[in-house]
């Protein structure tokens, strides 16, 4: 199998060190032929090329890796390769995520394979097995732990004083963040997660700018510190459930009782689950992020590729579902500044509150995750810093 691979960032590099260096014969069957990289970057391997078309137009190369993030050129080069009669291994779940149907209906009128093992939950086998429940039970809902960047962040958080922007350049320097780490921080990588996953979960298309979405950038060590005096510990969270004519889909902070499977999640890893009518619950525990767990997804699906094996049972995005987050509904808490002039709004909609010297915190009766984004979306207005989390009891 010969490989044009698209990128030689910290995937790539990792997909690489793999194949360059195979240590199995399943690997030796794979060969990267040649290699992508942005103008401007040095040529340091014979291999490497400026020009899409020295891979497209290569008709030794039957499988394309693009792990070059970005939305608008790898979609293009994506396109480019399946109507070229190339399969397409891919971990940006970016560009899945805004075009999951045009490429499966692209892969299959060609007759070649679109593979995302990579692109969600890192080097957990999680999409592969999401389809092999699907062969038998109907999936009711999803939900995981799908950042590694937040689970560090929070984690380290959790264990020390250390500062927010500190631990965020360490997951940085070790390859776990976005090139622009606002994604990770504001939610949107773990949106992008929640809405492939849900999709292949209910063979559906969904929208992802219904997925309400709240992110750990504005989590302060006095929320931490709110949290431990109840023992609790908080998580970046991506949730879904199928409620058949519709779907609920939300990414959001939330405080699991520090004994809960979730709370003891540490550093990069994930933690990402289904919920099956004959398998029940089931979970999945691996390193979410990181250069050679997301390589060895990479690669996973390239052997099946190699191996002549389609996918398990076929993605499939038959209908579109509309985003509804009004069935589901919880007690949140919020942190919000002393002098907010909504602190009347939240008190109406609380059972508790407490003050310290610069803030209050809320405990609010249940509400549904539709009202408590709305208005945080309102209060944000006023108060860009405030802090919510739904509370697991
Ligand atoms: N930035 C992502 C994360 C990489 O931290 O989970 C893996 O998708």
């Amino acid at each position: 199998m010969k490989i044009g691979l698209l990128g030689c960032g910290t995937v790539g590099s990792g997909v690489l060190a793999i194949c360059d260096h195979p240590q199995t014969e399943a690997v030796r069957q794979i060969e990267v032929k040649r290699i992508l990289i942005r103008q401007g970057r040095s040529i340091t391997d014979p291999r490497m090329t400026y020009e899409i078309q020295d891979i497209i137009n290569d008709e030794e190369i039957d499988t394309i890796i693009e792990v070059m993030g970005g939305t608008t050129t790898a979609k293009t080069y994506i396109l480019q390769a399946l109507q070229a009669k190339k399969n397409v291994v891919t971990a940006n779940k970016a560009v899945i995520a805004e075009n999951f149907k045009q490429f499966m209906e692209t892969a299959k009128n060609h007759h070649v394979q679109f593979r995302i093992e990579a692109s969600v939950g890192g080097g957990i086998p999680w999409i592969e097995n999401l389809l092999r429940v699907k062969r038998i039970d109907e999936i009711s809902s999803i939900s995981g732990i799908f950042n590694g960047t937040c689970n560090f962040i929070l984690d380290t958080l959790h264990e020390n004083e250390a500062d927010f922007d500190e631990i965020l350049q360490t997951a940085q320097q070790l390859g776990y963040a976005e090139a622009d780490p606002s994604s990770d921080i504001d939610g949107i990588d773990t949106k992008y997660k929640c809405l492939i996953s849900a999709c292949i979960a209910y063979n559906c298309t969904l929208q992802l700018d219904q997925i309400d979405t709240f992110g750990i950038r504005h989590i302060t060590q006095q929320d931490i510190s709110y949290f431990k005096k109840r023992g609790w510990t908080c998580k970046l969270m991506a949730m879904s459930q199928n409620h058949d004519s519709f779907v609920s889909a939300y990414v959001q902070p939330v405080c699991f009782p520090s004994d809960a499977l979730e709370a003891n999640v540490p550093a990069n890893f994930n933690l990402t689950s289904l919920r099956g009518h004959t398998i029940h619950d089931l979970k999945f525990y691996g390193q979410g992020a990181g250069k050679d767990s997301t390589a060895h997804a990479v690669i996973q699906d390239c052997l099946d590729i190699a191996n002549h094996q389609a996918s398990l049972n076929p993605i499939v995005l038959d209908n579109h579902k509309l985003i509804n987050n009004s069935k589901d509904i919880f007690h949140f808490y919020i942190r919000t500044h002393l002098q907010a002039s909504f602190i009347d709004e939240i008190k109406q909609i609380s059972i508790s509150h407490e003050k310290s010297e610069s803030c209050y915190f809320f405990i609010t009766s249940k509400i549904t995750v539709s009202d408590i984004h709305a208005h945080i979306r309102q209060w944000q207005k006023e108060d860009p810093e405030i802090f919510f989390a739904q509370i697991v009891q």
